[in-house]
């Protein structure tokens, strides 16, 4: 038992329980009247939090963490059994001391961290196509000039600033819990000295604009990863937006098809095959798609999926072909090709890397290219995780 090291996936569940855990207690204590919302959420009231990431590159962290959690459980109920029972008083008391001394308390001084009140927080802007957008225009307005048009960090005023401002077209949004990137953008940053290394904006940005500008960088930093290194290397959703479908009426947003695989296409006028296995998602007049993104949102919904897609944005550079996506049952963008092309086992851009000793014999992928490439995406399930939260 002593020896057991917890698998990568059994990492992941303890990471989740504990953020759950803290989460729970952030609401637990606003709930008792102890704190005060926060932009409509309860505050995280602490100075610090258990961070799970040390986790992930030692797992027997998560080991010491299970025992801990073991002694408490099974301690509290010898203690009940001691103070109600009196013939087990003694005996139990002596096991629940006995058992809460041996337990290695000490990783919770290795998990402890510094905490912001907004640690817990969660978007609600749903990823959403127009969030992204809107979160273009604030970038463009506001932090472009030091952290560039691309988000590398070289913008035209960066050279003169204390430090220079981190690369944010890569992994680094995804290493952050996104409650604590919303209060740096609002706050600022300050280095050791209590210098300011980059402004506040909570007097320029509404709240909602905060998320929006998050949304647009990691709708950036997923497109650029993408065109650099040819992987969507942390998944990325797929941008939501309203859709109509078949001929019902009503709208309803994209994130309500979860649970069926969608394939989506990029730009109006795209045919896209009608397949059992996938929900077509067309634009426009688009032939044989089971839902159409509504007119309204038709502009921002091609904005973000070219970001996503890393497309440039500058119309002199020409018009991108449009592409078709493939999206997982959990939402999550897998798979992308040129509109009309035949898909192949390398459009897969979003993988863990164990897919490759999956991939189906040849011929299968000739005879269903679709069909093996679903196989392969259901094969091969992605399990991400942000500030060390699966997510
Ligand atoms: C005056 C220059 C400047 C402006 C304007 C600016 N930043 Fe920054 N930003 C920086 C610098 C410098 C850092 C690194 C600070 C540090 O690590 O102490 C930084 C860091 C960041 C980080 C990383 C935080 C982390 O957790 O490591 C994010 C995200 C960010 N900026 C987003 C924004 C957004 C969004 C805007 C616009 C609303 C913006 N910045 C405007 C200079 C700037």
């Amino acid at each position: 038992m002593i020896d057991w090291t917890p698998t990568p996936e059994q990492v992941n569940t303890v990471l989740g329980a504990l953020y759950e855990v803290q989460d729970a207690l952030r609401r637990l204590w606003f709930a008792l009247g102890l704190s005060e919302p926060l932009a409509g959420q309860p505050v995280w009231p602490w100075a610090q939090r258990l961070h799970g990431e040390l986790m992930v590159f030692e797992p027997g962290q998560a080991r010491r963490l299970l025992l801990c959690a073991a002694a408490l459980a099974i301690a509290f109920p010898l203690m009940g059994l001691a103070v109600f029972w009196r013939r087990a008083r003694w005996p139990g008391l002596v096991a629940a001391v006995a058992l809460l001394a041996a337990a290695p308390w000490g990783v919770f001084g290795l998990l402890a961290g510094p905490a912001l009140p907004s640690s817990f927080h969660v978007s609600d802007s749903g990823f959403s196509a127009r969030s992204i957008v809107r979160g273009q225009a604030v970038y463009h307005q506001h932090c472009q000039r030091c952290h560039a048009a691309d988000g590398g960090g070289e913008g035209p005023d960066a050279p003169a600033l204390p430090m220079w401002p981190p690369r944010l077209n890569g992994r680094l949004l995804w290493q952050r819990l996104e409650g604590e990137l919303w209060w740096r953008v609002r706050h600022g940053l300050q280095d050791r000295d209590g210098q300011t290394t980059m402004p506040g904006f909570a007097q320029a940005l509404s709240e909602a604009d905060t998320w929006a500008v998050l949304d647009f960088l990691q709708a950036q930093a997923s497109g650029q990863t993408l065109a650099r290194e040819g992987r969507w290397e942390l998944p990325v959703r797929l941008p939501d937006a309203q859709v109509r479908c078949g001929v019902a009426p009503e709208l309803r947003p994209l994130r309500s098809l979860q649970g069926q695989r969608l394939l989506v296409a990029s730009g109006p006028g795209v045919a896209l095959p009608l397949d059992p296995r996938v929900l077509a998602v067309g634009q426009g007049a688009a032939l044989g798609s089971d839902c159409r993104v509504i007119e309204a949102e038709a502009a921002d919904f091609q904005q973000a999926l070219a970001l996503v897609l890393g497309q440039p944005q500058d119309p002199a550079r020409g018009k991108t072909p449009a592409q078709q996506l493939l999206v997982d049952r959990q939402g999550w963008l897998r798979a992308r090709a040129p509109a009309g092309q035949v898909w192949s086992a390398a459009d897969l851009v979003c993988r863990t890397g164990s897919v490759e000793a999956r991939q189906p014999p040849s011929q299968a992928q000739d005879a269903d290219p679709l069909g093996a490439l679903v196989a392969a995406m259901d094969a091969d399930p992605v399990a991400p995780r942000r500030g060390g939260v699966p997510h």
